[in-house]
């Protein structure tokens, strides 16, 4: 069909009919048509599109025993098992994604008897902040927002703590 524009008033009829659900300038006498690009509708229908993006492999700053990151990825949400890194601001897990993707969130299952070491700390997607979390009161359970696209993706903790994670799921498109 037409793309842009047409001189000739019949070409008009000829651009789709979907291609007329954004806003449309029309300049008289009918002949340009000109689609206005809107942010707002782009955003409003991707999350439809969120689904859990799956993770491929993980990193540990440095792993505490045998407490491997891979336990924050196999996914079993059992609040009692856990990985962990050696205690330190700085030490952090890292997902890679299998494929990169627009990360929306992530949900963060935290470990019950140690809740508040994850009160504060940062996520980064391929080495640029997307959150930064500082919390007065632990969570259990909870949905971080991020908004980065990437494949690496990471939590960085800001305690000096272990860094400990029952498991990570990561959503977006
Ligand atoms: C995280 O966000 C998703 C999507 O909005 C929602 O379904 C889920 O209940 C949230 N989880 C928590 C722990 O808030």
């Amino acid at each position: 069909g037409c793309s842009g524009f047409s001189w000739l008033q019949s070409l008009c009829q000829l651009f789709e009919l979907s291609a007329f659900s954004g806003t449309w300038l029309s300049s008289p006498p009918c002949e340009i048509f000109k689609k206005i690009e809107e942010p707002a509708a782009a955003t409003s229908s991707s999350p439809a599109n969120i689904k859990k993006l799956k993770i491929s492999s993980c990193q540990h700053s440095n792993t505490y025993a045998s407490y491997y990151c891979t336990i924050s990825m196999d996914g079993n949400r059992d609040q009692t098992v856990y990985s962990a890194t050696v205690k330190g601001i700085g030490e952090w897990w890292e997902a890679r994604l299998a494929a990169p993707a627009f990360v929306a969130y992530l949900t963060i299952y935290n470990r019950l008897s140690s809740a508040s070491w994850l009160n504060k700390f940062n996520l980064l997607v391929d080495g640029v902040e997307c959150n930064r979390v500082d919390l007065t009161e632990p969570f259990s359970i909870a949905n971080f927002t991020c908004n980065a696209f990437g494949s690496a993706v990471r939590v960085v903790t800001q305690l000096s703590n272990h860094l400990v994670i029952c498991e990570v799921e990561i959503y977006g498109y």
